[in-house]
């Protein structure tokens, strides 16, 4: 960590935990390591700054333990805990909003909101870099590294860990960033689901797609028992040299359990469906072999999941990734401010990004796309694969198969194979009704 004399970095924003290389995580980790050494002596790393805190949905942990970071920091922050108190209860835009606060008013800006790519819009709209603190069911990068950083120390290291995820994987968000850095971190993934609520496909796609995993089922013999039914899938990176190893993926067994990672039903996502037998954690599942050096993990808040027989037990530190929430935070705060170097690392880019304002819109109801942004975003679409064409929304990474396109310049649409590829005049259609209704013509 260096004074106030270093140049500040090119403006950096946190949306998703792919923002951050595997360099830039395991410099953060050490960075934290020094931090939770001088918890209360390090108030001279970002004195004079602001944090503003806008947190659109419930929150304890994420909230006060970034808060705690800045002051720690030495910086001062400007919250808000009760949305009703701001405009944004007068019909007040995100847009709007986090450009005032995220203009003269605070240097860092920290967001909850309920809507699927809020953070996202917050960031192209603030002047300072903007953090996502849980945007709906989609993503929680910070938490992540909380997460991860456990893992770390508990682990000493995070390559090629087996790491079991276990109950509502489908609204956790903190699931959906765990599970992409445990893929860049090349750790297999076994996932046991609440029936109904498994990883959403995109979250798989995604992984398949940017990572090189491979899905099978697998047999999870114990764990069977926690999830009431033996639905378990196994996530494994592509590693060549074991390839032969794991022809017949279905008859792979797991030998060992590095980690359970368990979560709440999220039911304030939930559309009244039943959460009966919700898997559960507690002592006497944990009793065989493979769970011997187990760690047991949750995001906090804790409802039924796990049974409070496991907090002395020393495989449960629930509480140690809140506690160790604050140093990584301070990490990433500093960081963020450029108050702290890391090295860059490799970052995979994402492709360009397409805007299409008349045709294909997100098909999720819950991407800020589809909320109150509809009233000044227009969809926003990356290509993901070429044939058929797949796209996915910018904002939630909800895909889409595109049967249309249309070219803009001469109003004339078609498949995807019968247009002339010229990008900036593309616009894709959901139906050839869709088309028709936009003005355009059949190519033929
Ligand atoms: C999580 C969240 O908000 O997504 N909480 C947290 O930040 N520690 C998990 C949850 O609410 O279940």
């Amino acid at each position: 960590v260096s004074g106030n004399n270093v140049p500040a970095p090119a403006r950096r924003d946190i949306v998703s935990i792919d923002d951050l290389t595997n360099e830039e995580v395991l410099g953060l980790f050490k960075a934290a390591d020094g931090f939770h050494q001088r918890l209360s002596t390090s108030a001279d790393t970002c004195p004079g700054s602001i944090l503003a805190t806008l947190f659109f949905e419930p929150s304890t942990r994420t909230r006060l333990s970034f808060e705690s970071a800045m002051h720690r920091l030495g910086g001062d922050v400007i919250p808000v805990a009760d949305p009703s108190t701001t405009s944004a209860a007068k019909g007040e835009s995100l847009a709007d909003t986090v450009r005032v606060v995220g203009g003269s008013y605070a240097d860092i800006l920290v967001l909850r909101h309920p809507d699927e790519g809020a953070a996202l819009v917050a960031a192209r709209y603030a002047k300072v870099p903007v953090v996502n603190a849980g945007d709906g069911a989609h993503e929680h990068p910070t938490q992540t590294l909380c997460d991860l950083y456990t893992l770390w120390k508990e682990k000493g290291e995070l390559e090629g860990l087996d790491v079991v995820l276990c109950g509502d994987l489908r609204y956790s968000r903190t699931i959906h960033s765990f599970a992409y850095a445990l893929a860049r971190f090349r750790a297999n993934i076994v996932t046991v689901p609440y029936p109904g609520f498994e990883l959403p496909d995109y979250v798989v796609e995604k992984l398949k797609r940017d990572r090189g995993v491979e899905t099978s089922k697998v047999e999870i013999g114990e764990l069977a028992s926690m999830a009431g039914r033996a639905d378990a899938a196994y996530f494994t990176p592509h590693k060549p040299h074991q390839l032969s190893l794991f022809t017949k993926f279905s008859s792979n067994e797991v030998k060992k359990f590095d980690a359970i990672y368990m979560t709440r039903a999220q039911k304030e996502r939930h559309g009244g469906e039943s959460t009966d037998n919700y898997p559960k954690i507690d002592r006497s599942k944990l009793a065989g072999a493979k769970f011997k050096e187990t760690r047991v993990m949750h995001p906090l808040p804790r409802v039924d999941e796990i049974s409070y027989d496991l907090d002395q037990d020393p495989r449960a530190v629930y509480f140690r990734q809140a506690e160790l929430g604050v140093p990584i935070r301070m990490a990433l705060i500093a960081f963020l401010l450029g108050k702290l170097k890391l090295p860059r690392g490799f970052k995979v880019e994402r492709p360009p990004s397409h805007r299409n304002p008349v045709g294909l819109r997100c098909g999720n109801a819950r991407c800020v796309v589809n909320r109150e942004a509809a009233r000044y975003l227009v969809p926003e679409f990356q290509v993901r694969a070429a044939s058929p064409l797949q796209v996915s929304c910018v904002f939630c990474d909800r895909e889409a198969v595109v049967p249309v396109i249309g070219d803009s310049s001469t109003r004339r649409y078609g498949a995807p194979r019968e247009m002339r590829d010229r990008d900036e005049n593309l616009v894709y259609f959901a139906s050839e009704e869709q088309a028709r209704e936009a003005g355009y013509e059949h190519v033929g």
